[in-house]
């Protein structure tokens, strides 16, 4: 998963290492019942079919892609579908361990970030954040190589990896919605973090992002047709308002299994949103560690201005073949207002009253 030339630069044990054991038996059949067929022209994410998945595909609705041709609606959200192949094989093969750490958000809310801060806050006595200058894996990691995603590294392409080596707590990261996860993470003691971001910034992310790593086969989405697309749900893992009040509903129901936490909080007070996090993974600071100023140092190690200028963010591809530098844009709040127009901000703040209002979810814009 991790080029060898990165495995030599930083301590070995901090990289998730698995082989894969086999492939989902759906896929496994692929090209035994005569002509394969191809997934959906995608570009360079082309691949061989088997009927019975592509007859599952054929059944499910379909909407025009934002990167791919198309999204398929799959267990009541969007998605490509190479996503469902990884994810109908993480949904029969993960077994959830006690004391593993999931991280969950829909994409562009800040996943780079939660993921570079729980593995850091996670692993301080093996990397202390404080003094180390250089060999801290984050300076040379992409925080997707350390905590790997279930559905674009573990299970891609229907594989079925074997996760027996990796050190306690095991951390993934997913963008499934909670209903799609659930069953998979029975295990007492296994923690989920949800990260959510204000609709409208995570709308204005995406739409750059997509737009940047997209096939040469898909057209450009413009502005207008990407805000039609969201506002209808139709997004990777959309709709929004589902994915977030999935998380939300499920962490005021279980707070000690589901911690919710805002980007925007994180970007104001990053230090007691720190403490709440390491203290639900049960890894809370001690005060000899907030007087050495470890809080500090984690806030900085992970900041955007240090991440974004770290070689490995700007050079090398971490999910799939997109480029890192991407995942790294402004990290600002409130950045839609360059974008959305008036009516486009009303009729996006009145649709997330109405789906997310009545659930006392609410959002800071700037
Ligand atoms: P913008 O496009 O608004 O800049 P994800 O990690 O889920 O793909 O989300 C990407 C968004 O998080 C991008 O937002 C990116 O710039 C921002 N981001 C990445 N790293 C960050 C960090 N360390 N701190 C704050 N924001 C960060």
């Amino acid at each position: 998963m991790a080029s060898s030339s990165i495995i030599k630069t930083i301590p070995l044990m901090a990289i998730p290492n698995f082989n894969v054991c086999h492939k989902l038996e759906l896929l496994k059949e692929e090209g035994k019942s005569g002509d394969p067929k191809h997934q959906e022209g995608e570009g360079k994410e082309e691949e061989v079919q088997s009927y019975e998945f592509q007859e599952m595909l054929e059944s499910l609705p379909k909407e025009r892609g934002w990167r791919t041709r198309y999204l398929y609606l799959f267990q009541g959200f969007w998605c490509q579908s190479k996503e469902i192949q990884a994810i109908m094989s993480f949904q029969k093969h993960f077994k959830s361990l006690q004391n593993d750490v999931v991280l969950a958000t829909i994409p562009k809310s800040g996943t780079t970030w939660l993921k570079a801060l729980t593995f850091t806050v996670l692993n301080r006595h093996r990397f202390d954040p404080v003094s180390s200058t250089t060999d801290h894996p984050l300076l040379t990691s992409n925080p997707h190589d350390l905590v790997p995603f279930f559905e674009y590294k573990l299970y891609a392409n229907g594989d079925v990896p074997d996760l027996s080596g990796l050190a306690s707590p095991r951390t993934f990261a997913t963008h499934v919605p909670f209903g799609s996860l659930k069953d998979s993470i029975e295990e007492p003691g296994v923690k989920v973090v949800y990260f959510c971001r204000n609709p409208f910034d995570t709308f204005i992310s995406s739409w750059h992002y997509i737009n940047n790593i997209k096939s040469e086969a898909v057209s450009p989405v413009s502005l207008e047709e990407g805000f039609d697309l969201y506002y209808r749900g139709v997004i990777g893992f959309g709709p929004f308002w589902e994915h977030m009040l999935g998380y939300w509903k499920e962490s005021l129901r279980t707070p000690e299994k589901v911690l919710f936490l805002r980007y925007e909080d994180l970007k104001q007070d990053m230090e007691s949103n720190l403490k709440k996090l390491a203290s639900f993974l049960d890894v809370p600071f001690t005060e000899e560690e907030e007087q050495k100023g470890v809080v500090h140092s984690i806030s900085d190690l992970c900041s955007f201005e240090n991440l974004k200028k770290l070689e490995v963010n700007k050079s090398s591809k971490s999910i799939k073949n997109f480029e890192n530098r991407h995942l790294f844009r402004k990290g600002e709040v409130s950045d839609w207002v360059n974008y959305l127009s008036p009516p486009q901000a009303e009729r996006l703040s009145a649709l997330v009253d109405d789906k997310l209002g009545g659930y006392g979810l609410t959002f800071r814009y700037n």
